[in-house]
């Protein structure tokens, strides 16, 4: 018996777990794994859902988790679309054959960092949003213990920073994958290393996604967080009180990257999520729920409370060598190696 469920708004608020357990996956509902911060998700799905009438099951993940769960589902394939979390990852997926290329109509809408990321891809992602790496501080407690805010990569190393720092494990985090590359590509891979080296007693821990140190930072769990600095606006905005900083030294940035996955069961319905999420109607949903990335669509309006790109100091990241699958398992493995083994 083939029973078609319903799903309110505010089901899907109550957590994408419930939505995927009750989900109408046998009524063809387009499957979903979303790589943002959950209220952005549930309000995507709901937005496209009421746009289209296209029920949607949908899972939050990292970048890392989405990669090696679409990699283990391959011969079956749950998800539709992978929509979210940093690019290399999803360039990684497409050179494994884990991606299928379209092209949408909308594509000629967008600016041209996210057409790179459809053309490195060889049409297998496309770029939905732009976000810069920096620092997370939480001001009262700075300020409670007399220390100077972190301006440049090597302020983390200050002692005063000892066990005060957090960022995401690489293998499961986009946030701390970009932030792995980004050393490497500013300060060499060898130097690039000794600096993460030098940088792991300062860690207090490695979570599981790159949002959390943020989390944590906002509620002085942590002195100081690694992160996309929207990541922290958001939190600013929550009220709580911390501030963002990019690095003197320069920084790394994402192509927030969205893709079909190869064998996608509700393919047509998957073409409809890609078409519609590249509209400025549903770019906006982004800061409607106080995430502050760069939106891909350059009829998108850029939130205002948006860090600008134009004003950090960025790295001319080289996403095709970080995006492939050899060079990001190699880092991977380096850094499981040399900087993870010296936690156990
Ligand atoms: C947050 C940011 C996104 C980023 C994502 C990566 O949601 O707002 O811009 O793409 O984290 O998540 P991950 O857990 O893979 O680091």
């Amino acid at each position: 018996m083939t029973i078609s469920v319903k799903i309110s708004a505010a089901a899907l608020l109550l957590g994408s777990s419930l939505f995927v357990s009750v989900s109408a996956q046998a009524a063809g509902a387009l499957t979903v794994y979303c790589g943002v911060q959950e209220e952005w998700c549930q309000a995507m799905a709901v937005s496209f859902q009421r746009t289209t009438g296209i029920q949607v099951a949908l899972t939050r993940k990292s970048a890392g988790e989405t990669l090696a769960q679409v990699r283990a589902e391959s011969n079956n394939p749950k998800a539709d679309i992978w929509w979210g979390g940093p690019g290399d990852p999803q360039l990684q997926a497409s050179e494994e054959g884990l991606l299928q290329a379209y092209e949408s109509p909308m594509l000629k809408e967008l600016h041209p960092w996210a057409v790179s990321q459809f053309k490195q891809s060889k049409g297998k992602s496309v770029g939905i949003y732009a976000g810069a790496l920096g620092f997370i501080y939480n001001v009262d407690e700075l300020k409670k213990r007399n220390i100077a805010a972190p301006k440049c990569w090597s302020d983390l190393l200050r002692p005063e920073f000892k066990a005060e720092v957090q960022a995401a494990n690489p293998n499961s985090s986009g946030t701390a994958y970009t932030t792995l590359a980004t050393l490497v590509q500013l300060f060499g891979e060898d130097d690039g290393f000794s600096y993460m080296k030098k940088l792991h007693p300062q860690m207090n821990q490695y979570t599981k996604s790159g949002i959390a140190p943020a989390n944590a930072a906002a509620r002085g769990e942590t002195l100081v967080g690694i992160i996309f600095i929207h990541d922290g606006v958001t939190q600013k905005i929550n009220g709580f009180p911390v501030d963002v900083a990019t690095p003197c030294e320069g920084t790394g940035y994402e192509i927030g990257s969205m893709s079909i996955i190869n064998g996608a069961k509700n393919l047509d319905s998957a073409k409809k999520w890609y078409d519609w999420a590249l509209t400025p109607a549903a770019q906006e949903i982004a800061g409607q729920n106080k995430s502050y990335q760069v939106p891909s669509n350059k009829k998108s309006p850029i939130p205002p409370e948006a860090p600008r790109l134009s004003d950090i100091r960025l790295i001319d990241y080289n996403f095709q060598k970080y995006g492939t699958a050899d060079e990001r398992k190699r880092l991977l493995t380096r850094w499981d190696n040399e900087i993870r083994a010296a936690s156990n």
